[in-house]
């Protein structure tokens, strides 16, 4: 049986592909396949946050608070996630807002950094990754955030933590995993996954242990090696 989406994701963080050189993940499928959990399982203490549509941009970047009467600015969970050099996890990534998209274009720009209303330059610090989850096609979402992932999953198999979690119940819950066939997708060509190939390449990595990183299996392997090869 091929890797799950989880197994996949497990073997490069252990083999030093995830979160450098690639740390930008969508993981996309039905509903609880543990898709938001996986990431304290691989990291340590991760940042999360739900994407709604109307999430302020102070949800993200943090903002200006009184402390002892004293304005002061204190950093929101995509800035401590850059400063510290950490895992955020962003729910629902399909809700972006127009408002917000720049930010996240910001955050999963490579380098990673941003200019906070103060005049600070916040950089990526090693370490930091970011791990989008949604239950809509990636299609849908607009093309200059989905090209930015290095690696996009179908998480459509229940994680191994969240299968322990079940105990006996795993198999019946599988089976309610397995009725929803809506997620057909296969990777549009894309810019980043050349940029992506290309670290990969100088990390010496061959190119059928590039796409398997890159999460790639069947037609969509092949139309990458291709691609590669030129
Ligand atoms: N590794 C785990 N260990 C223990 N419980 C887990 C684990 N993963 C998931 N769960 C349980 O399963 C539930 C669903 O997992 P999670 O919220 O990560 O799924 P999801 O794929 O993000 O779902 P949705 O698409 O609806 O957001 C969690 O609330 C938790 O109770
Ligand atoms: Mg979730």
């Amino acid at each position: 049986m091929s890797e799950t989406w989880d197994e996949v994701l497990r073997r490069l963080v252990k083999d030093r592909i995830i979160p450098s050189p690639l740390y930008r993940v969508l993981l996309f499928g039905p509903p609880r396949t543990g898709k938001s959990s996986i990431a304290k399982e691989l990291f340590s203490q991760p940042e999360r946050v739900t994407i709604h549509k109307q999430l302020p941009t102070d949800d993200l970047l943090g903002g200006y608070g009184l402390i002892n009467s004293k304005t002061v600015w204190q950093d929101g969970p995509a800035v401590r996630a850059m400063r510290e050099g950490k895992c955020i996890v962003l729910d629902e990534v399909d809700q972006i807002s127009p408002e917000c998209r720049c930010i996240l274009h910001a955050l999963m720009d490579d380098p990673a950094g941003i200019t906070l209303p103060t005049g600070e330059r916040v950089e990526a610090k090693a370490g930091y990754c970011v791990i989008a989850t949604t239950n809509a096609l990636p299609s849908s979402l607009p093309p200059a955030v989905l090209d930015r992932f290095d690696l996009t999953l179908l998480a459509n198999t229940l994680s191994a933590g969240l299968r322990t979690q079940l105990g006996k119940l795993a198999t019946q819950a599988d089976a309610v995993v397995g009725r929803d066939k809506t997620y057909a997708w296969s990777r549009p060509a894309s810019i980043n996954l050349f940029l992506a190939a290309a670290k990969l390449r100088r990390k010496g990595l061959r190119d059928e242990a590039i796409v398997s990183a890159l999460g790639l299996t069947g037609q969509s392997a092949t139309d990458a090696l291709i691609a590669l090869r030129g």
